[in-house]
Formats: structure tokens, C-alpha cells, sequence
């Protein structure tokens, strides 16, 4: 079996192509290294940082490419032979994607474009990552304020919730926009597209910036002792995912026969976490006093979401099972291991 991960060298990329591989599969690691996630980072060796999912990866004998999704000619030569592509090449950042509109279109959605261009040609059944951030922060109407955290009625929202409303970013736009067009090739060509709407995901080797893996960023910040500033009032809620489930739900998703759809993918009831309890719980882990100064709120800030994932359970068995207690103390045990990388 053989299978193309784009955006490969990223966090949840990395895990793919490790878990495949550690399978048997041949993997395939297409990534432009553009590295969005990195490109804030204001502490470590930015070199080792930038490279270490990649570096990981050469270790375990899995195929680097240097590339990009927008190369469509390339990405095509690449998949020839493939059995399943798992797209996780983006531009993941509201703030980014405010900043150059143009470049989150040309990632999210140009790149899309093409690979489903290349899925069909060779009907190669394609997944797709999507961001809860679709629903949009109409639901920030409908949250109610309670001590460490906001609580909404229901407490799971499944896919049949209204998209897109509120304010929109360019990231909403983008995401959604790619859903639609792998729809489309679906109903129209016949291919097998699924598009996973992902929760905070959190684990080893995510390198968290501002917006983007706020788990990972909270828990370096409070290894170095560094000032954690809030967002807003800290008290927004995700159900967080182990981003070893994230991998399982594309393996499950692959053994059920690839059933084209948008699936919420995320910890579910039994995952949920606000910022500052996440906080409290490092603080624990790390046995670390930490300094939380308040920041402002971001625009485009989702206050509340927890997944529903009774579809992906019903259309593949997949449902999320390890708690933040667990995942938190994989995260901080790893960071530990390479706390060098974030002290240079
Ligand atoms: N991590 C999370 O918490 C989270 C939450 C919701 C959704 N998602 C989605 O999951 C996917 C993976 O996220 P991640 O956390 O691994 O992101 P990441 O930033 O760690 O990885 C993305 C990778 O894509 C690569 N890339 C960017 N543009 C590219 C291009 N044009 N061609 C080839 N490669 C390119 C980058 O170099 C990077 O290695 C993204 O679509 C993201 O929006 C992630």
C-alpha cells in the first residue's frame, strides 16, 4: 500500500506518515516547508524547530519531498501508484490568513483544487483537513459564562449546525470553500472525498504558535517560565484531541472504505477543556508557577466548541478515547525530552 501525505513535515502530518509507515505502507512526505506554524515562534533554535518533524522523519526512512500542492504537474507525478492521499498542507492561522489573504487562498484552496485534480485522474480516494472554525462565531451568541469556562446548550454540536456564521476571516472562507469543491468532485466525478472539520489538536512534535496548537504553546511557555498572555478572558472551550486519535480517524476511515463526507473529528463530551483549566493542568504536570498576564480578545474567536462525532462513528467506528490527563502527560514528557531545542 501506498500513500502521499502533503503537508507530511507538519505536526499532524508527521504522525501520519510515522504511523503508516510503522504499518508497512510506503509513505510519501510532500511538504513545501513552508512551515506557517514555525514562522512566529520567539524562543528556541528556529533551525531545529523548522526541521525537526522532517528530521524525524528521514530518521524512520520515509520519503521526503520538497514540494508544493500548487505544483500541480509535481504533485501528480508523486501520487502515480497511490492508494490513498491525506492532504495536510495548509496555511492554519486566522491571524496569517488576515495577513495575506492571497496566500491562504493560493494553499487552501488552489491547492485543494489540485489535489483533487490529481484524486480523480487516478481515482485515488483523497481526506481532507477542515477546522471546526467553519461553524463560525455565531455560536460565541449562544455560550454562557460560567467560573474557568464557557458552557453551550447543546454541549455537543454535530454537522447539521449552521456554518459560517458571524464574522468570517479569510480561514473560514478558505476551509469552507475547499469542503464545497471536495463535494463537488465527489458528486461529480465519482471520487472518494472526505473532509475531517478538526477540533485543537495537541501532542508531541507540534511546535504551537499564537493561533495555531494554543495546547502545545501554553505547555512550552510554562516549561520555560515564560509569561503566558490570555486570550480574551481564557475561558473558551474545545474538546482537545490526542493527535494519535486524529491518525486513527484517517486509518479508520481507510479501513471502512473511504466514505466521502465532512465528519466532525474531535475528543467529544469527554475532552473538554478550557484554556485556563488547561492551564491549571500543565502547571500541575510541570510542577511550575506560572505568570498569566490578560491579553485582548481575537476577532473571529470561537468562545465554545465540542464535537459531536456520532457521523464518523456511524460511517467509520471512530470515536475519540484518550483524555486530556493522558495526552497532556504524553506532551509534557516529550517536551521535556527536548527542552534544549526550546532553551537555545
Ligand atoms: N493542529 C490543529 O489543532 C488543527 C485544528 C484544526 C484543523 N487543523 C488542520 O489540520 C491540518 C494539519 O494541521 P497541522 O497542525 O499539522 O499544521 P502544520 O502547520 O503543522 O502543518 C502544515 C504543513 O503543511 C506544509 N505546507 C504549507 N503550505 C504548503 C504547500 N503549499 N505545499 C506543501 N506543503 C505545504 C507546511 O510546511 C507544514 O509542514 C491543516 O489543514 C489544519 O488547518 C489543525
Amino acid at each position: 500500500m501506498k500513500l502521499l501525505v502533503t503537508g507530511g513535515c507538519g505536526f499532524l502530518g508527521s504522525h501520519v506518515c510515522e504511523y503508516f509507515h510503522k504499518l508497512g505502507w510506503q509513505v510519501i512526505a510532500y511538504d513545501n516547508m513552508t512551515k506557517f506554524e514555525t514562522s512566529r515562534i520567539e524562543f528556541g533554535d528556529q533551525d531545529k524547530i523548522r526541521n525537526y518533524n522532517k528530521d524525524f522523519l528521514k530518521e524512520l526512512g520515509i520519503c521526503i519531498v520538497t514540494a508544493d500542492i500548487c505544483d500541480k504537474e509535481c504533485l501528480i507525478s508523486w501520487a502515480k501508484g497511490c492508494n490513498v492521499i491525506i492532504n495536510c498542507a495548509a496555511q492554519p492561522t486566522m491571524t496569517l490568513s488576515e495577513t495575506n489573504p492571497r496566500k491562504d487562498f493560493e494553499t487552501n484552496v488552489t491547492g485543494v483544487v489540485n489535489l483533487l485534480e490529481t484524486a480523480h485522474k487516478y481515482n485515488i480516494p483523497l481526506a481532507l483537513c477542515s477546522s471546526i472554525h467553519v461553524y463560525g462565531t455565531g455560536i460565541n451568541d449562544n455560550v454562557v459564562e460560567a467560573n474557568d469556562h464557557y458552557e453551550h446548550i447543546p454541549i455537543l454540536i454535530n454537522e447539521n449546525y449552521p456554518i459560517l456564521t458571524g464574522e468570517i476571516t479569510p480561514l473560514h472562507a478558505s476551509k469552507r470553500c475547499a469542503e464545497i469543491y471536495g463535494r463537488m468532485y465527489s458528486e461529480t466525478y465519482g471520487i472518494k472525498v472526505a473532509t475531517f472539520r478538526l477540533t485543537g489538536i495537541y501532542g508531541e512534535r507540534q511546535f504551537g504558535s499564537e493561533d495555531h496548537g494554543w495546547v502545545s504553546l501554553l505547555a512550552i511557555k510554562t516549561m520555560l517560565g515564560l509569561p503566558i498572555q490570555l486570550i480574551g478572558n481564557g475561558k473558551q472551550v474545545r474538546d482537545i484531541l490526542y493527535v494519535t486519535e486524529a491518525v486513527s480517524a484517517f486509518d479508520m476511515w481507510i479501513k471502512a472504505g473511504c466514505p466521502s463526507g465532512i465528519y466532525n473529528i474531535g475528543g467529544g463530551a469527554d475532552n473538554i477543556i478550557s484554556v485556563l483549566q488547561c492551564i491549571k493542568q500543565l502547571g500541575y504536570l510541570f510542577n511550575k508557577e506560572q505568570v498569566i498576564t490578560k491579553g485582548g480578545a481575537r476577532r473571529g474567536d470561537l468562545l465554545y466548541f465540542a464535537c459531536d462525532t456520532q457521523k464518523a462513528f456511524d460511517a467509520f467506528g471512530w470515536k475519540a478515547s484518550i483524555t486530556p490527563e493522558i495526552g497532556l502527560t504524553g506532551l509534557v514528557r516529550w517536551l521535556k525530552e527536548c527542552k534544549a531545542i526550546f532553551n537555545a
